[in-house]
């Protein structure tokens, strides 16, 4: 198998937020996206087990045929990014939270980050939060549950109502005026999380900003694909009941398969 594809992975379902900008951004593009959903979530494993199974996803798409690997899941990025590019000859893409924009327009000064526990212990999170946010009050928040719920297809259920009322109740009681969303699960909530903030607020992710690292990556390294006649193939591989992928996703593109 020739080369050919962007092959992006997660510990899960979620990163098919940061799949479908891709896709829209690059429709011409072959692209695969492995779900590692029977070891979700990655948010509470130890660092060396996020290492492993994103060397182990890395090597999967690898094997598949993949010029270029996204790492969709800022929990992988954040514990296992630099060890992948240290073993890997390939160009490797991470997700980090947007916090620099988020900092840079908050007027309240005072911006809200929502993202799991893997995440927000990392030194690397650490380190671009410290660099971006002097002068700012910070809220951290354990979006402790969500991805489980988000992998068992309960976004729209009361189990999810009734976890998104407990865990907001420190952003709520702060001037927040951004929300930055530090798991790639999370976009898939915005439309609730909208509904629960009566306050004007700007939720910011990182999706767009991954898919345009992907476009100027791809076009430095000379692996963009140029011909421009039929739309590229979208495959998804899943470890787990297909289902909650499927309805994600919920694509027409006849490529689609899990
Ligand atoms: C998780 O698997 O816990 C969340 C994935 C992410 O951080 O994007």
């Amino acid at each position: 198998m020739g080369k050919n594809n962007i092959g992006i992975f997660d510990s899960g379902v979620g990163g098919t937020s940061i799949w479908r900008e891709i896709h829209e951004l690059l429709p011409f593009e072959d692209t695969m996206y492995l779900a590692d959903s029977s070891n979700a979530p990655y948010g509470i494993k130890t660092k060396q087990e996020i290492i492993e199974l994103s060397r182990k996803n890395t090597l999967k798409l690898l094997e598949l045929g993949a010029k270029i690997i996204v790492v969709a899941c800022n929990t992988a990025t954040t514990n296992a990014i630099e060890e992948l590019r240290n073993e890997f000859d390939i160009p490797i893409i991470g997700i980090e939270p947007a916090i620099k924009p988020a900092a840079l327009k908050s007027k309240t000064k005072t911006i809200g980050i929502l993202a799991t526990k893997g995440t927000l212990s990392s030194s690397l999170f650490t380190k671009t939060s410290d660099l971006y946010t002097q002068g700012l009050k910070v809220i951290e928040v354990e979006g402790n549950g969500l991805v489980e719920l988000i992998e068992a297809g309960k976004i729209y259920s009361e189990e999810m109502d009734k976890l998104l009322d407990d865990l907001l109740v420190p952003l709520k009681s702060n001037p927040i005026d951004y929300l930055v969303l530090g798991c790639s699960h999370y976009p898939y909530l915005i439309p609730k999380l909208k509904e629960k903030f009566s306050v004007d607020l700007s939720i910011i992710d990182s999706g767009e900003a991954v898919a345009r690292q992907t476009k100027a990556i791809l076009e430095k390294e000379k692996i963009l694909h140029t011909d421009f006649k039929q739309k590229g193939t979208c495959i998804f591989y899943t470890n787990h009941d297909p289902k909650v992928l499927q309805n994600l996703v919920n694509d027409n593109n006849e490529s689609f398969r899990v």
